[in-house]
C-alpha cells in the first residue's frame, strides 16, 4: 500500500476515464479524442454535451431528439422560482444556483441511479434547467420577473433571451456557444472530483451536481474568472498593467487567471478565448479590459514564464462576458451551466464501474491522551 502523501493529490490518478485528455506540455485538450479547437469550429454546445456523455457524436436523428428533449425541459417549477425569491438578493448567484439545484432533485424522485432511462432524463433536466435558474436569479434579485424559456430558440440564444428579454446578435450566440464548449469538461479538476466522490455514494445526480457547484465556486477554481475582471478594473488603464504585475509578484500574490496544475504552457482554451475576444471586438468595438489584459499577459510572461505560469481558461472569458453586458458574478454560474455536461459524463462513467471513494490518511496526531476534566483546564 503506498504511503507517500501528495498534497492536493498532485499527480495521483483518481479515476480511469475516457472522457477528456489534457497534454499539459503541448497545450492540447481533447474531448473523447476530438480537439477542442475542432469542436469550437464545427460543433455546438449541445452536440458536444452529447459527445461527452455518450462517447460519440450523435447521428442527425439522435441530435434532433437530444436538442428537442433539452428544449422541452428548460422550464423550472414555480416552487423553485418561489424558493429563489426567498434568498437574499445580495447573495452570490453560485449559492443561489447550488440551493436551487439541490432543491430541484426533490421534485424528481427517480433516484434509482441503476435505471438508465432515469439517468438519461436526469441529465437532460440538469443541462436544460441550469441556464433557466441562472437567468431567473439574475432577474429576481433585481426585483424583475423571471422570463420563461422559448422552445424554438437554440440553447445559447435562449439563455440570453431569458437574461435580457431580447434576442442577441447571431455572432454573440456563436461566440457564447463556443465559450460553453470550452468550459464543458476538463479531466479530473476539483469540481469533477467532488462530483465523483458524491456519485460514488450512489447519491442522486442533483446532489452530485450541487456538490460540484460548491467546489467550482472557490477562487482557486471557477471563481477566478470573476476575480480576473475585478483585477483588470482595479488596474484601470493599460499603462498600469506592468507595474501592477510587478507589485503582485513582488508581494508574492497570485495573479488571477494565471497558472494551472496541469498546463505548463498557455491553456489552449485561453488561446481560443482570446481569438473569440478579437472576433467580438472587431464587430462591437474594443474593450479597455482586453487592452489591460494584454499588458498583464505580456509582463507576466516575462516574470512568470520561468515557472511555466501562463493564462488559464479564466483569464479571457470574463472579458468576453463583460463586453456582452453580463454581470461579473454570473461568470462562474455560466461556467457551471457548461461544466454540468462534463460532471454528468463523469457521473455516468463512475456508475458504470462504481467503487466508493474512501481514501486513506496519514495520521499526524497523538494517541492515548487522558481526558482532563473541565474543572482542571
Ligand atoms: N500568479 C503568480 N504566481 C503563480 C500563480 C499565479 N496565478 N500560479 C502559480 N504561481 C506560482 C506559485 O507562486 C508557485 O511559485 P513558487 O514555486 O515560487 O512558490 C508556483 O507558481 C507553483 O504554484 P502552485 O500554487 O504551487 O501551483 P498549483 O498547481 O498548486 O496551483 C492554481 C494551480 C491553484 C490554479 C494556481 O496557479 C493559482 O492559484 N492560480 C490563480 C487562481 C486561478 O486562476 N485559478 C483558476 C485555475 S483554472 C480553473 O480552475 C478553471
Amino acid at each position: 500500500m503506498p504511503h507517500d502523501f501528495m498534497p492536493g493529490l498532485a499527480g495521483i490518478p483518481a479515476a480511469k476515464s475516457a472522457i477528456s485528455d489534457v497534454d499539459g506540455e503541448r497545450g492540447v485538450l481533447e474531448y473523447r479524442g476530438i480537439r477542442v479547437e475542432e469542436l469550437c469550429q464545427h460543433s455546438s454546445y449541445l452536440e458536444t454535451a452529447y459527445l461527452l456523455l455518450y462517447g460519440h457524436l450523435p447521428s442527425q436523428a439522435a441530435l434532433a431528439k437530444w436538442e428537442t428533449d433539452i428544449a422541452h425541459h428548460r422550464r423550472v417549477k414555480y416552487s423553485i422560482i418561489d424558493l429563489m425569491k426567498c434568498l437574499p438578493e445580495q447573495g452570490h448567484p453560485m449559492d443561489a444556483l447550488q440551493a436551487a439545484v439541490a432543491a430541484l432533485g426533490m421534485f424528481y424522485p427517480g433516484r434509482n441511479v441503476n435505471n438508465l432511462d432515469n439517468n438519461y432524463w436526469s441529465a437532460v433536466r440538469l443541462i436544460a434547467k441550469l441556464p433557466t435558474i441562472v437567468a431567473a436569479w439574475a432577474r429576481l434579485r433585481r426585483g424583475d420577473e423571471a422570463i420563461a424559456p422559448r422552445d424554438e430558440l437554440g440553447f445559447s440564444e435562449n439563455f440570453f433571451y431569458m437574461l435580457t428579454e431580447t434576442i442577441p446578435h447571431p455572432l454573440w450566440v456563436d461566440i457564447f456557444d463556443d465559450c460553453l464548449i470550452l468550459h464543458a469538461e476538463h479531466t479530473m479538476n476539483a469540481s469533477t472530483f467532488t462530483g465523483l466522490i458524491t456519485a460514488s455514494t450512489l447519491a442522486d445526480p442533483y446532489t452530485v451536481v450541487a456538490s460540484s457547484i460548491g467546489a467550482l465556486k472557490g477562487p482557486l477554481h471557477g471563481g477566478a474568472n470573476e476575480e480576473v475582471v475585478q483585477m483588470l478594473k482595479e488596474i484601470g488603464t493599460a499603462d498600469r498593467a506592468a507595474p501592477y504585475v510587478e507589485a503582485q509578484i513582488h508581494e508574492k500574490r497570485k495573479l488571477m487567471g494565471f497558472g494551472h496544475r496541469v498546463y505548463k504552457v498557455k491553456d489552449p482554451r485561453a488561446t481560443i478565448l482570446q481569438r473569440l475576444c478579437e472576433r467580438l471586438f472587431n464587430t462591437c468595438g474594443t474593450s479597455q479590459l482586453y487592452n489591460i489584459a494584454l499588458g498583464v499577459e505580456r509582463r507576466a510572461a516575462e516574470l512568470l514564464g520561468a515557472k511555466k505560469v501562463y493564462p488559464n481558461v479564466d483569464f479571457y472569458s470574463g472579458i468576453l462576458y463583460d463586453k456582452m453586458g453580463i454581470e461579473p458574478d454570473l461568470f462562474t454560474p455560466i461556467f457551471a451551466m457548461a461544466r454540468v455536461s462534463g460532471w454528468l459524463a463523469h457521473w455516468l462513467e463512475q456508475l458504470a464501474e462504481n467503487k466508493l471513494f474512501r481514501p486513506d490518511q496519514i495520521y499526524a496526531g497523538e494517541h492515548n491522551r487522558p481526558y482532563l476534566p473541565l474543572a482542571q483546564r
